[in-house]
């Protein structure tokens, strides 16, 4: 009997199946099996014997073939972990229209200046369209080979005869391999066009950069298996409204993940924005009640933001109440604990809170920021200008420390702010605290109670 030439994928997460089924046992999504024809197996052992290797020890690998190529782009090579390293391969997720194929055309632009052969593959723009992109970036050196192909095996032709440093794919999903017969953008082929990258990055010493696009729910689309098999996952994300746009590395086998990078778009591509804190917190109001700029660590870098709060009473038996760029069920905790803690009636009050600029934060060393804006706009009193505010809030009302205290006051005074309001037990971090106040607080009470005294001295 002839074996089964098709096998069921699940769309979602690459699950294999001899079968249909309704929903994947592997992560639980309905209706996401299709049917795809078999990936062509792997050379035979019998085949592979004559090329089996010596395995090595450590001392025996030699490692000065690592040499990070630095991009110039100061925020792309922190994220990267230092510089791209030759031979890795990259994939770079997002929406549509962040700007993933801009990133990495600049990518390319300054790196021809200094690599002989760089080659950008392109299945999704006609050339002319790549041009009136590059147009708006700037000067290319002829080192830049432009490319639009979606046939894997003339890629692989054409890269094995040009030898290029570094390539980028734009975007996977658009890729096929003749021998399978499924559709571009399915299981099967991302997996197997991957898998051909892998390859060619490994034994030509390669360096590829994989655009992946990006589903509704937040993974790139088709297989997490993509997410296995490269070396570096950075995800590009942001607000297409706002015009900031933060590079995040969620995968690294060459360096830390906790890094990010942030850009500015503008009419002549992506610029980096080197102060992310000062650019934030450009156009926060003076003076106004409900404004607390607070600090969070994003990895190793800390970063100010402007929280926002707007509480009015309510005109319903329920209260309204909405989180736009943190966690709502933390919001709700927190008027919670200022309900019981402070005997404040909030549960009579719509609460509106938003962290300016479109920026997405889950620290919890945003809490007393957050309890204060509500504080601040419930009393109409202002939070004084030129204070910023960290620590996480417990549930018994008391403000508990948070980690790297040192470098949040650092970059507070870095950019001109004169006050802190703080966990009392991160005092202690702090070494230096030359040029700026430091009000250590135990509970909400006491932060609420800081809050007046500074009103009260202006
Ligand atoms: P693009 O890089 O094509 O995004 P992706 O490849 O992630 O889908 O998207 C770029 C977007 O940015 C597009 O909407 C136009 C805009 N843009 C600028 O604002 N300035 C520029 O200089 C360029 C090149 C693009
Ligand atoms: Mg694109």
């Amino acid at each position: 009997m002839k074996k089964n030439a098709t096998l069921f994928f699940c769309q979602n997460c690459g699950y294999e199946s001899a079968k249909w089924m309704g929903q994947c046992p592997g992560c639980r999504e309905w209706n996401t099996f299709a049917e795809e024809p078999k990936a062509p197996s792997v050379k035979g052992r019998s085949a592979r014997a004559a090329e089996l290797r010596e395995p090595v020890s450590l001392g025996e690998i030699c490692s000065d073939d690592q040499e990070r190529l630095k991009t110039g782009i100061a925020e792309l090579d922190q994220v990267l972990g230092g510089g791209i390293v030759p031979g890795s391969l990259v994939l770079v997720g997002g929406d549509p229209g962040i700007g993933k194929s801009t990133l990495l055309l600049q990518v390319c632009r300054v790196l021809s200046e200094r690599l002989d052969r760089i080659l950008y593959i392109s299945g999704e723009e006609s050339l002319q369209q790549i041009r009136l992109r590059a147009a708006r970036i700037g000067e290319f050196s002829p080192a830049l080979k432009l490319l639009c192909e979606t046939n894997l095996a003339d890629i692989e032709a054409i890269v094995l005869k040009m030898k290029p440093q570094m390539i980028v794919i734009d975007s996977i999903q658009t890729m096929y391999q003749e021998s399978i017969s499924s559709a571009p953008g399915s299981v099967s082929q991302i997996r197997e066009a991957t898998g051909v990258l892998l390859r060619l990055a490994k034994q030509q010493n390669i360096a590829v950069f994989i655009v992946g696009h990006v589903t509704k729910d937040g993974t790139v689309a088709g297989p997490r298996v993509l997410e296995h098999m490269v070396d570096t996952v950075l995800y590009f994300e942001g607000d297409r409204h706002a015009s900031y746009r933060i590079l995040r590395g969620v995968k690294n086998r060459f360096g830390s993940t906790n890094e990010i990078g942030v850009f500015e778009m503008t009419d002549r591509g992506l610029c980096e924005v080197a102060n992310p804190s000062e650019y934030m917190l450009s156009g926060k109001p003076e003076g106004a009640s409900g404004s607390v700029v607070v600090c969070v660590m994003e990895g190793t870098r800390p970063m100010l933001l402007e929280v926002q709060a707007l509480v009015c009473r309510t005109n319903f038996g329920l209260p309204r109440r909405t989180a736009a760029g943190m966690d709502y069920n933390r919001l709700n905790l927190l008027m919670a604990v200022l309900e019981k803690r402070l005997s404040l009636p909030l549960s009579g009050y719509d609460a509106y809170v938003n962290i300016a600029g479109g920026v997405r934060m889950s620290e919890p060393a945003m809490d007393l920021g957050l309890v204060l804006a509500i504080i601040s706009s419930y009393r109409d009193i202002p939070v004084p200008d030129r204070t910023i505010v960290f620590g996480e809030v417990g549930l018994s009302g008391e403000v508990r420390a948070v980690s790297m205290a040192q470098q949040r006051v650092q970059e507070a005074r870095k950019l001109g702010f004169t006050r802190v309001i703080l966990p009392e037990s991160c005092l202690g971090q702090i070494k230096d605290s030359s040029g700026i106040e430091l009000a250590g607080v135990a509970t909400v009470k006491d932060a609420m109670a800081a809050l007046q005294r500074t009103k009260n001295q202006s």
